[in-house]
């Protein structure tokens, strides 16, 4: 969460989602960030100030009539204090007078003032926004730089179906942090390998691995975030999709394989962060295994190697990021493996080490790059881990171009 620290200004304009917008004051709050709320006249009648005074710690601000604050000064303070813009929710009123330059109160004057990234989320009847003017409007929006985050499709408050909800608060609050961070992977394709392998044995059994999928999404997530067009490959994971991800599930490494090599040919950056299982059983049983007296013996076979047929079949200017996890001889068998498998960078972490390895949300590990050069990191969490992976590759392709 990149929200510490920043300054929010929070216009709630009049529709019935304006209730949920005192729960993203709450999380943005939660999340370290400064909250300060501007209502619109209207956006009083469905809730009351006073929930965004106790809950952001600030007055809210209704009108630029309000005799009890210097307003002229305040909407270009609050312009000039923010780090970004939000309204949510925002109605096509709102958004009409902000297509268009229109200024008659202390959000839209505040709107006109402010030089920082505005993100806008609409929510209103489906009518009013499919009307082609609402959609215009949007698209000047777009066009001129501010962040417009969907509204979902379901029933609405007046018991229409269709789109036109306010997404849930985690959605608007992943908008936010989108708008605050340097689309420096936008044009990208990124694929990312996550998680474990099932390699089935009978229908109730598999052998698998203690992979949880946690440093590949954190990669998928930071560089959806940074706006790369991202295509995650995960085996069974407990986790959820990151936001504007999209998302194939495959279960044994046989899958995993063929859905790679499929979306292989038109990645620029390829990271196989998943533990893929090396062997499955020769055989899968049709029925369930019972026991018998004695010991079990199960013939393993060799899965593909998925790494090294990327490695094969790299195209110009694609850029293959392996992982190597040991136990052991850590370097001398990650850069066995960088050159084995012709990867331009492999990122090495030994399961010995305290906060690296599965399950943790911390990672220690080495980047070798395949001229030679390495990089010691020391521990961090896996969203910065993943973000220095991005860097890395990012660098290693603009001195590409
Ligand atoms: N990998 C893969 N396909 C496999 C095995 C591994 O794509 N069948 C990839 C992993 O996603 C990872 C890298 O290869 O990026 C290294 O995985 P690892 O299991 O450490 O390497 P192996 O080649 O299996 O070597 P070993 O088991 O001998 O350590």
């Amino acid at each position: 969460m990149r929200l510490a620290g920043k300054t929010l200004v929070l216009c709630v304009t009049g529709g019935i989602a304006a209730y949920k917008a005192a729960d993203l004051v709450s999380k943005l709050r939660h999340a370290g960030a400064e909250v300060r709320v501007l209502m619109t006249e209207s956006a009083t009648q469905f809730i009351s100030p006073i929930t965004f005074e106790t809950l952001s710690g600030y007055r809210a601000v209704v009108d630029t009539f309000d005799r009890h604050f210097a307003w002229e000064v305040e909407h270009i303070s609050l312009a000039k204090a923010a780090d970004v813009f939000v309204i949510a929710p925002a109605t096509a009123n709102v958004i009409a007078k902000a297509a268009h330059g229109i200024a008659d109160d202390m959000v839209t004057t505040t709107l006109l003032a402010t030089k920082a990234p505005v993100v806008i989320a609409p929510a209103m009847n489906t009518g009013m926004y499919d009307n082609p003017v609402t959609q215009q409007n949007l698209q000047t929006l777009r066009a001129r730089g501010f962040h417009i985050i969907d509204p979902t499709e379901g029933l609405l408050a007046c018991g229409d179906t269709g789109r036109g909800k306010l997404p849930d608060t985690p959605v608007i609050i992943n908008g936010i942090e989108k708008a605050l961070t340097p689309q420096d992977l936008r044009g990208q394709c990124v694929l990312v390998t996550a998680g474990p392998t099932q390699e089935a044995m009978d229908p109730v059994r598999f052998l698998s691995n203690h992979s949880t999928g946690k440093m590949g999404y954190a990669v998928a997530a930071r560089a959806a975030m940074r706006g790369a067009a991202v295509t995650l490959i995960s085996g069974p994971t407990a986790l959820d999709t990151p936001a504007g991800v999209r998302r194939v599930d495959v279960t044994s490494a046989c899958e995993m394989y063929e859905a790679v090599m499929a979306h292989a040919p038109e990645q620029d950056m390829i990271v196989k962060a998943a533990a893929v299982g090396d062997y499955r059983p020769a055989e899968t049983a049709a029925e369930k295994l019972k026991k018998r007296e004695g010991e079990l013996t199960v013939a393993l076979t060799r899965n593909p190697d998925i790494l090294a047929a990327l490695g094969q079949c790299k195209r110009a200017g694609q850029l293959l990021c392996g992982f190597a996890m040991e136990t052991e001889n850590l370097l001398e068998n990650a850069s066995d493996k960088l050159r084995r498998k012709n990867c331009d960078m492999l990122v090495a972490n030994s399961l010995r080490d305290e906060g690296a390895g599965f399950g943790t949300d911390t990672n220690i590990a080495t980047l070798l790059f395949a001229d030679g050069r390495r990089e010691t990191l020391s521990i961090m969490h896996k969203e910065a881990l993943a973000d220095t992976i991005l860097d890395r590759l990012l660098a290693m392709r603009q001195g590409r171009e």
